[in-house]
């Protein structure tokens, strides 16, 4: 794992920035595309605005594809939709070249199939989709994408995307499975917060379960980098 700490989550989000400049840069240069997932909840957002604020000019913006890596099954123009979110802060500013919205407005396991089919139309392979840059966040409980502690999904090799019953949400999510967030050319966790501490701390350091810390379960070929504000990462040794 590749860990960087930052003083404040502003400067995170700067960096956070500048690394998804470089690789859409480096995936435009050599593939013609970039192909990057999203992340949602809300630590992601002041990097989606330093984007679109700083960012306009210096991304090739018409040969970017956004991706979620997950949703919440409301409709897109809900304050609980991570597309809203990513939208306001940052696609209703840059000529983005397509948005690959997951409808969360469908019934969950209707929309996980249409997103799945979205993918297979995008990639055009049954091999597993290599998106350029997938973006993750974490939560309290080790949660990532919406890849839930003892949740159905985490057991899932054979889908792209799935609905996932999280019974203490007492809701179901929409979300990329960990064969296809491992299969991605660049997996990067942008992670705030002191809530956050010790489950960084478990799963960087430790010896996680994956069913209780999910995200110990993505372990993508090229290792993944953590982004961490200070408070985040007051668990590390
Ligand atoms: C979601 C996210 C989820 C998020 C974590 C962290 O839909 O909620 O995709 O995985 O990244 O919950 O959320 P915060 O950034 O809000 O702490």
């Amino acid at each position: 794992m590749r860990v960087t700490v930052y003083d404040s989550p502003e400067e995170l989000a700067q960096a956070a920035a500048r690394e998804f400049a470089a690789r859409a840069a480096e995936a435009i240069g050599e593939r013609g595309r970039f192909a990057v997932v999203l992340a949602g909840g809300s630590t992601p957002r002041m990097t989606y605005g330093i984007l679109a604020r700083d960012y306009r000019d210096r991304i090739v913006w018409k040969d970017v594809h956004v991706f979620f890596g997950d949703e919440r099954t409301v409709p897109p123009d809900h304050d609980d939709s991570n597309y809203k979110m990513a939208r306001e802060a940052l696609l209703d500013h840059v000529p983005i070249g397509r948005v690959h919205r997951m409808q969360g407005e469908l019934p969950p396991d209707e929309a996980a199939e249409a997103y799945e089919q979205e993918l297979r139309d995008f990639f055009g392979s049954e091999d597993l989709p290599g998106f350029d840059l997938i973006l993750l966040g974490t939560g309290d409980d080790g949660h990532t994408a919406s890849l839930f502690p003892e949740t159905s999904a985490l057991e899932v090799h054979d889908r792209w995307v799935v609905a996932n019953p999280v019974l203490k949400l007492e809701t179901t999510r929409i979300t990329l499975t960990v064969p296809v967030i491992n299969a991605a050319r660049a997996v990067y966790f942008l992670v705030a917060g002191e809530g956050k501490a010790g489950p960084v701390a478990e799963i960087l350091e430790g010896d996680p379960d994956p069913r209780e810390y999910p995200a110990s379960l993505i372990q993508p070929a090229n290792e993944p980098t953590w982004m961490l504000d200070r408070a985040a990462a007051s668990g590390l040794t």
